[in-house]
């Protein structure tokens, strides 16, 4: 089965043993609306990958720790997209959630999936309190203080943020908390395996911020040009164009030089490169970078 298939797979069991029977079905239906949605799942099938290269001894847990990173990150969007944050109508094509169904349920539903991350992962470690322990820690440092994701959204409402501690925080955090989870399923050494995260993560912000410049909303199935509208820091708005793409592209060089020496190597390796391209097609960017010179040259004329 593919990383996708598999994570996809995972999802949808965890999410109903999770939920149980007799809850408000609204909230159910508004959970349900974040996290089956068409996300890229790039997070999970990173816990995938890494727990296989670590020689992956108990699927089930890998599988419970892959939908905790991926119900932290739905549960990360349902808030960001919120009037008190970004604002933003559309999410991965469709209404967001407090558009479809409501500020009140949006926010619990937001709450409910940050606990319900914990739950599917306390369900399949009871059986391995050993390796439970670190992957409840692991999954709390991506999301908690000092530097998880709740931290990176704050600097948002500080006067002054620097931009990479920003990026790593808000995005990269959870990134790492994916790749040490592969590790930790396995009863492995997470540290070789934070950089690839680390660096994936700030990459995929960066790569957030380009598009955020160069796109449509039809394309990115979310609103385009959110942050100049709300002044956040970006690099596109603090390295240029040309400056964010140059930073992307190393933090990408990064990301595969630091996949430690392993039997998956080369399937981490093209999940990064795949990823890199999908992010920000090499083709679209050339373009968009003629059509911008050539209508500063009309201008001009
Ligand atoms: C969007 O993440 C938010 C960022 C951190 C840039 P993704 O680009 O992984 O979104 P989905 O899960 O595919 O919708
Ligand atoms: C989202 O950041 C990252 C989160 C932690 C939720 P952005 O606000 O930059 O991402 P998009 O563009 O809405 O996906
Ligand atoms: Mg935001
Ligand atoms: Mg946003």
């Amino acid at each position: 089965m593919d990383l996708l298939k598999r994570a996809e797979k995972s999802l949808e069991f965890h999410f109903e043993r999770a939920a149980g029977s007799g809850a408000p079905p609204r909230l159910v239906e508004a959970m349900r609306h974040a996290v089956f949605s068409g996300g890229a799942r790039v997070r999970p099938q990173l816990v995938l990958s890494v727990a296989m290269a670590c020689g992956e001894d108990v699927p089930e847990l890998t599988d419970a720790a892959a939908c905790a990173v991926e119900l932290m990150h739905c549960a990360s969007l349902v808030h960001d997209d919120m009037p008190a944050f970004d604002n933003a109508d559309i999410r991965r094509g469709r209404p967001s959630v407090h558009k479809a169904f409501g500020e009140p349920l949006a926010l619990l539903a937001g709450d409910a999936l940050i606990v319900m991350a914990y739950q599917v992962l306390l369900n399949a470690g009871q059986a391995h309190p050993e390796r439970l322990v670190p992957l409840m820690q692991n999954l709390s440092a991506g999301v908690g203080l000092p530097s998880g994701i709740v931290a990176g959204q704050a600097w948002e409402c500080e006067v002054k943020a620097d931009l990479g501690q920003y990026q790593r925080a808000k995005t990269g955090a959870l990134f790492v908390a994916a790749t040490c989870a592969g590790a930790l399923c396995c009863a492995s050494d997470a540290s070789p395996w934070a950089t690839l995260g680390a660096s994936l993560g700030e990459a995929y912000q960066v790569a957030d911020d380009i598009r955020d410049v160069m796109g449509q909303a039809i394309l990115l199935g979310k609103p385009a040009g959110q942050d100049a509208l709300h002044a956040r820091p970006s690099a596109a708005s603090e390295l240029g164009l040309d400056g964010a793409m140059a930073h992307f592209q190393s933090l990408i060089e990064l990301a595969t030089a630091s996949i430690p020496l392993c039997s998956h190597r080369e399937l981490l390796k093209q999940l990064v490169r795949r990823e890199a391209e999908r992010l920000v097609p090499s083709e679209a960017f050339a373009q968009y970078r003629l059509q911008q010179s050539s209508s500063r040259q009309s201008l001009s004329a």
